[in-house]
């Protein structure tokens, strides 16, 4: 058994060292240019520049009066970083910096608190943007084949990298990394920033632990991603889990978790793994939960026949404006995945699949919120019938803009509640008014 508390403890002194390491780099940053090595790849005196850097970073340790255990291995690592990294170490390391983004070698963006910053950092050259790439695909285990214009990555902290090369990128190459966050990873974290409420995190659980089948929709980073795992959380240890991702992104802390990652095809288009594969695949592996990172296409007709089938308990994301658009896009996408089923057909499969939708939602502040739950609670004719669970209420903004307003609960206990008190157990029915 994995001991939860040691795993916290391990997560915060992390924390702390990559915040020291931070703090070291500003520091630096006023007194010599660390980026001297990115401006002149080909110096042959590297070692002079690891010295100095070594030296001045030691006397800021000593000035901060701070005593390291492996105080050689933790420059080491901040000299690395730097190297690899070289004009986005900065972001890499600010703990307050959510996304990186190289839009060609002279305009870096980086996203705090979900807005968008010009930060002055630049790279000399395109041939630079794409060494930069290359560097850091080739210390997390990845090459850049030749002639490929995308290339989507996980790096080695679980922080997600896609990169977009000319002629495709039309100005130079683009790079965008969304870093793993320490700081968003569970639900009270989630409540600490007015995502949800308490009263939906309590009923979350219920569901979770419930076996319910859950899509999380929402537009492209809403926090889709985030609440999956937020959700995975619950599911009690002792069942086996499978997960499914196109970049394994998901961070589950439960012992018995299987992951699979898709595997992109080569240029000519061979010897890829997709989704859907995947998840038939899983099937065949004894799962009691199956996740799915985002569901996309064709595996959207797999997972409802699965869950139709009693692979209950299962969970996805998808791209969607509303609730009901949630329904929407897993119809056609079943629809579209080419079994020649008629609508009326793959909508009965839904209403049946599926019990809650979650629809998250980014605001204009930069704040995510978990803007409703709905559950469906069964079919009239072809049309899916659902109930509003909880929704956000917004009441108008603050002066500096942040959005206010309240989560309400419904007034009506969800349907699944009833099967839950046949079953001798007391779902919490105060949580509803
Ligand atoms: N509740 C939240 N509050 C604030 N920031 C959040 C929240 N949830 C996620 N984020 C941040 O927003 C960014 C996007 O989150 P996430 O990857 O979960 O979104 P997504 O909807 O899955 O995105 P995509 O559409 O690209 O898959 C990340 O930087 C994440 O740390
Ligand atoms: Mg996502």
């Amino acid at each position: 058994m994995s001991d939860p508390l040691k795993k916290k403890n391990k997560r915060s002194s992390a924390h702390l060292l990559q915040r020291l390491r931070y703090e070291l780099l500003v520091q630096l940053d006023e007194v010599m240019d660390s980026q001297w090595l990115y401006t002149n790849p080909d110096a042959d005196n590297l070692d002079e520049w690891k010295d100095d850097i070594t030296e001045t970073l030691t006397g800021i340790l000593r000035e901060r009066k701070v005593k390291l255990r492996g105080e050689d291995k933790f420059l080491r690592e901040l000299l690395r970083i730097l190297q690899i990294y070289g004009p986005i170490s900065g972001a890499l390391l600010d703990p307050t910096v959510s996304e990186i983004m190289i839009v060609g070698p002279e305009k870096i963006y980086v996203e705090r608190e979900g807005k968008l910053d010009r930060i002055p950092q630049r790279l000399p050259s395109e041939n630079a943007s794409i060494q930069l790439i290359r560097n850091i695909l080739h210390h997390n285990h990845r090459e850049i084949e030749e002639g490929v214009s995308m290339i989507d990555a996980r790096l080695s902290d679980g922080s997600r990298l896609n990169a977009v090369f000319a002629p495709v990128a039309v100005e130079g190459s683009m790079l965008t990394i969304r870093k793993f966050r320490q700081d968003i990873i569970n639900a009270t974290d989630l409540v600490d920033r007015d995502t949800l409420s308490p009263a939906m995190v309590e009923f979350l659980q219920v569901a979770v632990e419930s076996h319910l089948n859950i899509i999380v929709g929402g537009g492209t980073g809403s926090g889709k991603t985030t609440m999956l795992n937020v959700l995975s959380s619950y599911i009690p240890e002792g069942e086996r889990i499978i997960t499914i991702e196109d970049t394994a992104e998901l961070q589950l802390s439960q012992d018995h978790v299987g992951r699979m990652e898709v595997m992109p095809p080569n240029r000519f288009g061979e010897g890829g793994v997709p989704i859907d594969q995947l998840f038939r695949n899983s099937l065949r592996m004894r799962p009691d939960r199956i996740v799915v990172g985002e569901c996309r296409g064709k595996e959207a007709f797999d997972m409802l026949q699965a869950m139709n089938t009693g692979h209950d308990g299962s969970m996805t994301t998808l791209h969607a404006n509303s609730a009901r658009d949630i329904l929407t896009r897993l119809e056609n996408m079943v629809l579209m995945a080419g079994y020649g089923l008629p609508t009326e057909a793959v909508r009965r499969q839904i209403g049946t699949a599926i019990h809650l939708l979650f629809h998250m939602r980014r605001f204009p502040d930069g704040s995510r919120k978990l803007s409703s739950i709905t559950e469906i609670t069964g079919l009239q004719g072809d049309t899916i019938s659902t109930q509003e669970l909880f929704t956000f209420r917004e009441e108008g903004r603050s002066a500096d803009g942040t959005v206010q307003g309240r989560f309400l609960p419904a007034s009506m206990a969800p349907k699944f509640f009833d099967r839950l008190r046949e079953e001798g157990k007391s779902p919490p029915v105060e949580l509803f008014r």
